[in-house]
């Protein structure tokens, strides 16, 4: 292959690559190394010794002073777009309600709703802009923001429009879904179907036509929607051409996740109480597995994801903030890559994997974001860091040191 150099707008000198191109099995690193950026892209990376000759009259080089490169981290599932918090039921689950006792008796995400309906697209954006640059500081240059607290048409919409500038606001590339599906708002209490059908036949062809989403998800659960209903939802989204995604076998196991195999889906999500068939659905539909460690903290479950059985099928797990006011009220990947080895006993190159290839994969982004690779987007995190578990072994101190974009740097 020949090799363009002239062609080069930035070279990395003096790094260390944790290029995330090996799944979980390592970080793929390269020590001492190099890297080259042409028009957005990674147009060269190797060893220091192999880097070919170029002009460094009109190239920048970046002198990384043995700092470590890994991808822009990918948080694939968020809902960080909300109305007020819920502190108040945090206090009333350390007295011993649950969450769904809380949800069952008017609160949890129906009460969120109430504050979001009642924000303004301006409210709602300058509330989630500081949980959206909390998240970019940390060194995240990819996320997807859900909709799902306003659960009429109106509100679902003025949601994905909020995440839509939040993407003007950051260079952060932003995977919006729509969340219809998340709860059953007050108006329609008794009549899930009929709420049901507006999602299907109202609110997601006015979702597609304005093109405001990339993907739709629903909450199937004893407190969300039935088996029946999300396949009413995934099969009004297929004929929208949209891809689908689950919160499934949250607090039960419902065979959500096998359902949404059947609609080829892109992850499923949460899954704690996910069995083996549900798993080798997921493995041949080619689905990633999100693992929200932050809710299982927050809400102090003690059903752990099968690791196990998904290791054993090769299913590609995924880490995400699950960012929300209810179970995970959390806008920090550090701590979630650290919980996804101290409470799901991830080894911290599976946690860095699930922040970069395989969470690019579950925003089916998974040939440009996520790896160093030759082609990828030139979205790329420096660390000061001497070894890459150090980015899953502490927090509270933030270790990024430069983030750049597209081969720009925005940090
Ligand atoms: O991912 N499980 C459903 N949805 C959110 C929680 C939303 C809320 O409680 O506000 C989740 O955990
Ligand atoms: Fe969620």
């Amino acid at each position: 292959m020949t090799i363009n150099s002239s062609a080069w707008q930035t070279v990395f000198i003096n790094v260390n690559l944790a290029t995330m191109t090996d799944g979980a099995n390592s970080y793929g690193a390269i020590a001492n190394a190099a890297l080259a950026i042409s028009d957005g892209k990674i147009a060269w990376l190797g060893k220091a010794t192999d880097l070919p000759e170029y002009d460094a009259d009109t190239v920048k080089v970046i002198d990384g002073q043995g700092k470590w490169l890994t991808p822009g981290l990918v948080d694939c599932h968020t809902h960080l777009v909300y109305g007020g918090n819920r502190a108040n039921e945090f206090e009333m689950r350390l007295q011993g309600k649950s969450y769904q006792e809380i949800a069952n008796a008017g609160g949890g995400i129906v009460s969120t709703v109430s504050a979001t309906r009642k924000a303004s697209e301006a409210e709602l954006f300058a509330a989630a802009l500081p949980r959206l640059t909390a998240l970019h500081q940390q060194g995240v240059t990819s996320i997807e923001i859900k909709s799902g607290y306003g659960l009429d048409t109106e509100n679902e919409i003025k949601m994905l429009k909020v995440a839509g500038q939040l993407a003007e606001a950051l260079p952060v590339t932003i995977k919006r879904t729509f969340l219809g599906a998340h709860a059953l708002p007050h108006e329609y209490k008794g009549k899930p179907d009929e709420y049901v059908d507006l999602v299907c036949n109202e609110m997601l062809p006015q979702v597609a036509k304005e093109n405001l989403a990339d993907a739709v998800d629903v909450f199937c659960e004893g407190i969300g929607f039935s088996l029946a209903q999300t396949e009413q939802v995934f099969a009004a989204a297929k004929n929208h051409g949209l891809p689908v995604k689950i919160h499934a076998e949250q607090l039960s196991n419902l065979g959500g996740s096998e359902l949404a195999a059947k609609y080829n889906a892109l992850s499923s999500d949460h899954i704690e109480f996910l069995d083996e068939a549900g798993i080798k659905a997921m493995k041949a539909a080619d689905m990633v597995a999100v693992l929200l460690p932050g809710a299982f903290y927050f809400l102090r479950e003690t059903q752990l994801p099968p690791m196990e059985l998904l290791r054993k099928h090769q299913v590609p797990m995924a880490i995400a903030t699950d960012s929300n006011p209810g179970s995970s009220p959390i806008s920090n990947i550090q701590l979630m890559l650290n919980m996804g080895c101290t409470l799901f006993r991830l080894t911290p190159a599976e946690a860095l994997a699930g922040v970069t290839c395989h969470g690019a994969k579950a925003l089916g982004l998974s040939n440009k974001k996520g790896q160093l690779a030759v082609g990828f987007d030139a979205d790329i995190a420096m660390w000061n860091i001497e070894q890459p578990a150090e980015l899953c072994y502490q927090f509270g101190v933030n270790p990024l040191n430069e983030l750049y974009v597209a081969g720009k740097k925005v940090v």
